[in-house]
């Protein structure tokens, strides 16, 4: 069996995934070379896992409900924008803020539990976003920092995050196609209804 490219993230709920369609929409325009991210695909990434083979999946999957089962699920604003890549922009991103101590919390969680499962995990800090657009140019796209200024002041909503998503990530000429795999849910406090 061919290995699956996997990651784990977050979502949005709904009503944010659609304020952030119609900004999207709105802004798509002053970027036109961009690659638009499918805004049903909208994702906040915890862990990028790679090339994982079928078979190390329950492995995965239990690992992932472990640190689940070790938080509670968090609020978070998506708010803002901005761009990586400095003066070779390629990534626009939607930002987020609110109980950003306890989403870092899960991020570094799952990184201490996946290294020893081979899962090496990004040398840079945990920096939480939700990818927009990519440049598909190799020297970055200045017009994505038109974007970021159109979107700089929006607030697209708040949202709980009340589980983790294991996504597979298959790589197509019509760009990435995102599958859910599992969910696992953060732990609700006991005794509250
Ligand atoms: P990005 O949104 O910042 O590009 C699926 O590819 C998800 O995994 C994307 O959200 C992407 O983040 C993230 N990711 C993190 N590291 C990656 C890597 N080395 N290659 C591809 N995607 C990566």
């Amino acid at each position: 069996m061919r290995p699956l490219r996997l990651f784990l993230a977050v979502d949005p709920e709904d009503a944010v995934r659609d304020r952030l369609r119609a900004a999207l929409v709105r802004v798509r325009p002053l970027s036109p070379r961009a690659r638009w991210v499918d805004p049903a695909a909208l994702h906040v990434t915890l862990a990028f896992l790679g090339d994982v083979e079928p078979d190390k999946l329950p492995t995965l999957v239990a690992a992932a409900a472990d640190v689940a089962n070790r938080h509670a699920p968090m609020t978070v604003r998506f708010t803002g924008a901005g761009v990586f890549g400095g003066r070779r922009p390629r990534v626009l991103w939607v930002g987020l803020t609110g109980e950003m101590a306890a989403l870092g919390a899960v991020q570094e969680d799952l990184a201490a539990v996946l290294a020893p499962l081979g899962f090496a995990g990004e040398d840079r800090a945990f920096s939480p976003h939700v990818t927009i657009a990519r440049a598909t140019e190799r020297g970055g796209d200045r017009l994505l920092d038109g974007c970021a200024a159109a979107l700089a002041e929006e607030d697209f909503g708040a949202s709980r995050l009340s589980a983790m998503v294991l996504y597979q990530s298959e790589l197509t000429r019509g760009g990435p196609v995102y599958t859910k795999l599992a969910d696992v849910r953060f732990a609700e406090a006991h005794g509250q209804r």
